[in-house]
């Protein structure tokens, strides 16, 4: 007698047929349980995953070699930067360097001064022998600093203004002192001194012009004296 088999419920399995059956009804459709048609194909729809996270732009080791490097060259910017800024050679142009003055911008021997603005001097021409103030001369150009060496006002030269019986003058603005033409010596006024000049080195003297030195490092501090300090310059006639 063949032996039942239950499972663990006390139940008996159900028979191999009966398995099979059930299977083909629940993997078939209802269309094709009504001839319909065939069973319609699975659609699969694309789903968005999230994008993954992006890593750092710049990394932890390149952030701090970065910041170390730049650390150094402060250190030593600021340990040899005044030194370079002190050796690089400078081309200087117009006041506190060579200034050029054309030939034609230069006043004949015993003429009125002219203004150089891009040097803050005037240029004056005195011709040969003893000027109205006493002083003795060779003759030639002279640069006279603009700038009153009383407390700094500019100069102006005054062609009208007449002082102790002559006509044409320096005479500042502010306080009133005065320097002659040839060659702005002090004769009035609260200035400590004369107007201070402007070297004309002579190797520096063409035919085409001349160049003056100017700023406060190539000024010489005018006196009594300024007259004798005049340059010849060639093609010019000093003697009156
Ligand atoms: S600033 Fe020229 S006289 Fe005082």
């Amino acid at each position: 007698m063949a032996e039942e088999r239950t499972d663990q419920n006390g139940q008996q399995p159900p028979q191999q047929g009966v398995v099979l059956r059930v299977a083909r009804e629940a993997t078939t459709t209802v269309a094709e349980k009504r001839g319909i048609g065939p069973r319609p194909a699975q659609v699969s729809t694309p789903v968005a995953s999230p994008a993954p996270k992006p890593g750092p732009i710049v990394s932890r080791r390149v952030m701090v070699l970065g910041g170390f490097w730049t650390a150094l060259g402060l250190a030593l910017l600021g340990v040899f930067g005044p030194q370079l800024d002190f050796l690089y050679p400078r081309r200087v142009r117009g006041f506190g360097g060579p200034v050029f003055v054309p030939r034609n911008q230069i006043p004949e021997p015993g003429g009125d001064p002219v203004r150089n603005f891009e040097g803050r001097f005037w240029l004056v021409h005195l011709p040969a022998g003893t000027t109205p103030n006493g002083e003795q001369t060779q003759g030639g150009v002279l640069a006279l600093w603009q700038k009153c060496p009383h407390l700094g006002c500019t100069v102006p030269w005054r062609p009208d203004f007449v002082f102790q019986g002559r006509k044409g003058w320096f005479r500042c603005p502010c306080h009133g002192s005065t320097y002659t033409k040839e060659g702005g010596v002090r004769v009035f006024g609260p200035a400590p001194r004369s107007m201070d000049t402007f070297r004309i080195p002579e190797d520096r003297i063409q035919d085409t012009g001349i160049v003056v030195l100017t700023g406060p490092n190539n000024a010489v501090l005018g006196g009594p004296d300024n007259p004798s300090r005049a340059v010849r310059l060639p093609g010019f006639n000093y003697e009156s």
